[in-house]
């Protein structure tokens, strides 16, 4: 599903976010990233989604050769994944049900397609009632659970989640996670990035540690040499 190979980022000011950067994510995986900030969380999958691109190395996501992406091709293959955000991105105009229907109708969905899958997935993050409701009436978690419902309208095969509990209330921090590990067990490849150990620590996943640049520790290797 993702594999970096000796990948590496460089920006343009010098800084190199990502040093040499080994790591391979199975379909169906749930895995945190776990690093401080500037540990270059971000811009790994921003690597990933191809808003950047590696200085050196190969990457594979969703069986496409990042790096050889025409940019014609970018939107698609953008579409084969969902994307939640730690400051949500919902759109302050719309109501709740519109904010995630757009993202369906720019791919170019009927709105018959639009009127049935659009209230299943707020189902799925507990939002039925809000649909009328415009983003600013919702609480911090609500409105990330209406970045999740966006995020998982079209089905994607890869859900990239970067600080998504970190604008939201620590207590419903944990609620994220959940609704994150459901959408797993129904078969979407997880990718959150994180700073909170102790949130990680409350689940049994596959964490992967960051440190200026580097990954220092994966826990499933740990795993391997335990015989576990
Ligand atoms: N667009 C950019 N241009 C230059 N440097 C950047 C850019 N984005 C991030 N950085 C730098 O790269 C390092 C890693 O940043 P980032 O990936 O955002 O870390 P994290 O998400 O773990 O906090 C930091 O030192 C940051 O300042
Ligand atoms: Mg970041």
């Amino acid at each position: 599903m993702i594999e970096f190979k000796k990948i590496t980022k460089e920006y343009p000011n010098g800084i190199c976010a990502v040093k040499d950067v080994d790591l391979y994510v199975q379909k169906g995986e749930f895995v945190f990233i776990l690093g401080s900030s500037g540990a270059g969380k971000s811009t790994l999958l921003k690597l990933i989604t191809r808003e950047e691109s590696p200085t050196s190395g190969s990457l594979i996501v969703n069986n496409m050769d990042v790096l050889s992406l025409k940019n014609r091709q970018i939107p698609y293959f953008r579409r084969t994944m969902g994307i939640v955000f730690q400051d949500f991105r919902l759109i302050s105009k719309m109501n709740i049900f519109d904010n995630v229907a757009f993202a369906m109708r720019v791919t170019g969905a009927s709105e018959r397609a639009v009127r049935s899958r659009v209230p299943y997935v707020l189902g799925l993050v507990d939002l039925t009632d809000k649909e009328n409701s415009r983003p600013n009436e919702l609480s911090g978690g609500e409105q990330q659970r209406v970045g999740l419902a966006r995020a998982l309208v079209n089905n994607p095969d890869l859900l990239i989640a970067d600080e998504p509990t970190g604008n939201v209330d620590p207590s419903l921090s944990f609620e994220i996670v959940e609704l994150l590990n459901k959408i797993n067990n129904q078969g979407t490849t997880v990718l959150m990035v994180t700073h909170e150990h102790g949130l990680v620590g409350k689940f049994n996943k596959r964490v992967v540690e960051i440190e200026n640049g580097q990954m220092v520790s994966d826990s499933c290797d740990e795993q391997l040499a335990s015989g576990a």
